[in-house]
């Protein structure tokens, strides 16, 4: 299987925690994985078992955009430079596309090796880099998401391996098509109404666009979170994890053995991997590559035209459609 995972929700949900758990159970498996982190907070790296300077070290893929860009545009000829290239620029014809399996400029740029299990496979990270507060509401903000997305749309995931994104469940995903990339998103909701709030407006731009979407319940400390939600989240409701001791400690600095995960959360992972795993039946390329260029339509009239002084509805390839074969016959 290879699968393109988001972990979404509020931010202090949990997000970070459980998408770095769920890591951890795959690499324990030794399942290839590569972790995102796709936040506004910057803060997979660390949960990963990186220190804060091995973290901030690790050279942010929103900080390499002209890298990526030249490189995914490839010999496409619809794309006339990477100037007028947006985070929505769908591939063509002539576009170099990604495959995990590879060595490719953009990961040599910007991609680490972390070891977050003892004896576990290694995972690799990509990071969009931090925000600063003068990145907010403006252009680079959106830049530093759009290379991951920009990296999601020219991904051709074609062997068994995970691709696990810690991101926001901000309007920002929404606006871009970011939202739309994963073959299952989880998203992390605490008992409280502000937790089922956000469930109810991603449900909605899920409902939309197809968008495979199941809850996770976080903090759960008993039989009355555990209605609250189940009240508010029904059937979307997929598994909950309580208060993690070994979480805690790690919070502490005290880095127990993965195995040594409280037997409930450890349960709830493994679920996680299941209902992930049974999320490949959904993927649909035509429909994924059809909504990369209906984002990058309305993300060109909106602004992108404007911006580029380009008409950017002319990069679509009318008969593209990314899949896996693909990969073999892009330009090298
Ligand atoms: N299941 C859990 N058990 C114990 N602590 C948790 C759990 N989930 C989250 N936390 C703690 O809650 C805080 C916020 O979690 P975090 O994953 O950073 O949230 P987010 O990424 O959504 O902002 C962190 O201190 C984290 O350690
Ligand atoms: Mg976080």
């Amino acid at each position: 299987m290879n699968m393109k995972i988001a972990f979404v929700g509020k931010g202090g949900s949990g997000k970070t925690t459980l998408s770095s758990l769920f890591i951890r159970h795959l690499a324990h498996r030794g399942v290839p994985v590569t972790a995102v982190d796709a936040d506004i907070n910057q803060h997979l790296g660390p949960a990963l078992g990186l220190s804060d300077e091995e973290a901030a070290a690790v050279p942010p893929l929103g900080g390499r955009l002209p890298l990526i860009k030249e490189y995914l545009r490839g010999d496409n000829p619809r794309i006339l430079s990477a100037e007028t290239m947006i985070k929505t620029t769908p591939p063509g014809a002539g576009s170099r596309l990604l495959r995990l399996d590879e060595d490719n400029p953009v990961f040599a740029a910007c991609a680490r090796t972390v070891e977050p299990v003892a004896g576990g496979r290694p995972v690799r990270l990509l990071a969009t880099g931090p925000f600063t507060e003068e990145d907010l509401g403006v252009a680079c903000y959106h830049s530093k998401t759009g290379a991951v997305e920009l990296c999601l749309n020219h991904l051709v995931d074609g062997r068994e391996e995970y691709v696990v994104v810690d991101m926001t469940a901000g309007s920002d995903s929404f606006a871009s098509g970011m939202f739309t990339r994963f073959d299952l998103t989880f998203l992390v909701v605490e008992p409280t109404h502000k937790g089922v709030s956000v469930y109810r407006q991603y449900r909605e731009y899920a409902r939309d666009f197809g968008v495979a979407l199941r809850v996770v319940g976080n903090k759960v400390l008993g039989a009355e979170d555990e209605e609250f939600l189940r009240a508010h989240v029904g059937d979307d409701l997929l598994v909950t994890l309580g208060q993690s001791d070994w979480v805690r400690a790690l919070e502490r600095g005290v880095r127990r053995p993965f195995p040594e995960l409280e037997e409930g959360n450890r349960a709830a992972l493994s679920v996680l991997h299941r209902e992930a795993d049974a999320a490949y039946e959904g993927r649909d390329w035509e429909r994924y590559t059809q909504q990369m260029v209906h984002f990058h339509l309305k993300n060109a009239a909106s602004w992108g035209n404007e911006r580029t002084g380009a008409d950017l509805a002319a990069q679509v390839d009318p008969g593209f459609v990314l899949r896996e074969e693909r990969a073999a016959q892009a330009v090298g």
